[in-house]
């Protein structure tokens, strides 16, 4: 199956399925006939899938960039060694970089292209499920700073993905749950006939029934990629597709980044959020809370590292890119499949909210 990003002169096409990674070489032959290529992966997906690295080498005759695993590593000085490859094979305007992986890769290889020579033409095979749902799509590249993740980037769109459902069958458990998390935030943003498929198909979705879950990343796509549409640089309704991202960062920063990946920290984040929207009469009418309350009930919610300390969470929430000009804002939920921005939110209901529901020592559930 196929979707469509329209982005005028930076449309592209998004190609989905199960094996459809096989058919990207002969893809490349057709479209960017003679043209340099190199490809960008990571050690892990490198060791899982050299057989298919090597089909990329030999009929593309790519050059191959292996980063070290780990978002710690997604630094300015790696991404720099992804230039020094691509300058030192003399790759140049007309070349093509392919990221292989997860986000990581997809962020790091996407801004390399990005700036190599001004930009040059990038393809994402994603091999997560968040990267699948989410960091593909969209055109956000980066990498982090010691300051704070993902303050160094820039917009470019890919020139084409390709979501392979394949890959999926050598994730570890953990990282589903953390690509769980981008697809159930779509129940929230994405209209009334998500929120009811995600609270209908939850527990298939949870055991990863391939049929139900390849229709699942289908349609988190297609919402991402009509709000991309919309709103390709984040000025307006972008800012939806950041639903449980206020708690959600600011709980990833309160535990340096290690220990809770930042999917299961968004997990947390989407309780809160919706838990926000019902506190003192907010956004939420009461007559939503039960079918609400349905797709919390189902949540894989993580254990966390430690006991969170409210203040300190609450100041990493104004440390985040989504606060500006120091005011908090939060995507609140207001009907099924619909959510809105909402600034001005008190600190005390955003205490009572988090103090409620963050248990350190209760996970409701852990898969
Ligand atoms: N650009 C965007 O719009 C956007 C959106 C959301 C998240 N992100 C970024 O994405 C990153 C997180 O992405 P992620 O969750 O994919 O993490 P990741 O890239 O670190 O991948 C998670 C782990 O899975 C491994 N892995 C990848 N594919 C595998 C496979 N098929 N089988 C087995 N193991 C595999 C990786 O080596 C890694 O250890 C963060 O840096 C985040 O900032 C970007």
């Amino acid at each position: 199956m196929q979707i469509h990003v329209d982005l005028g002169p930076r449309s592209y096409p998004i190609y989905i399925g199960s094996g459809i990674a096989s058919g990207f070489p002969s893809y490349y032959q057709d479209k960017y006939k003679g043209r340099k290529c190199a490809v960008v992966t990571n050690a892990t997906v490198a060791a899982l899938y050299q057989p298919y690295i090597d089909t990329l080498k030999n009929d593309l005759g790519c050059v191959v960039h292996t980063l070290p695993d780990g978002e710690k590593y997604k630094t300015v000085e790696t991404w720099s060694g992804i230039l020094d490859t691509l300058i030192s094979s003399r790759l140049d305007r007309t070349s093509v970089v392919v990221a292989l992986g997860g986000g990581v890769v997809g962020d790091m290889a996407g801004f390399a292209a990005a700036c190599f020579m001004r930009g040059v033409d990038y393809v994402q095979i994603p091999t997560t499920l968040l990267s699948m749902v989410d960091s593909s799509v969209g055109g956000k590249t980066a990498v982090d700073h010691p300051l704070g993740k993902n303050l160094v980037g820039a917009f470019h769109q890919p020139s084409s993905v390709w979501v392979d459902t394949k890959f999926l069958d050598t994730l570890p458990r953990r990282e589903f749950v953390a690509g769980y998390a981008e697809m159930f935030k779509c129940a929230f943003i994405g209209g009334r006939e998500m929120f009811s498929f995600i609270m209908d198909n939850k527990e298939a979705v949870l055991r990863s029934e391939p049929a139900v879950l390849l229709d699942c990343i289908e349609r988190c796509i297609r919402i991402k990629a009509g709000i991309v549409m919309q709103d390709e640089r984040e000025g307006g309704v972008r800012a939806l597709l950041n639903f449980g991202h206020t708690f959600g960062h600011a709980l990833e920063q309160f535990y340096g980044f290690e220990g809770l990946l930042h999917g299961e920290a968004v997990l947390w984040g989407i309780v809160c959020a919706v838990e926000l929207g019902k506190w003192g009469g907010g956004t939420l009418p009461r007559e939503h809370w039960a079918e609400f309350d349905r797709i919390l009930d189902g949540l894989p919610l993580p254990p966390l590292p430690s006991a969170p300390d409210f203040d300190r969470v609450y100041a990493a929430m104004f440390a985040d890119k989504k606060a500006e000009l120091g005011k908090l804002r939060f995507i609140l939920p207001c009907a099924p499949g619909e959510s809105a921005v909402k600034g001005g939110v008190e600190e005390n209901a955003v205490r009572e909210i988090f103090e409620k529901n963050v248990a350190w020592l209760l996970p409701r559930y852990y898969i």
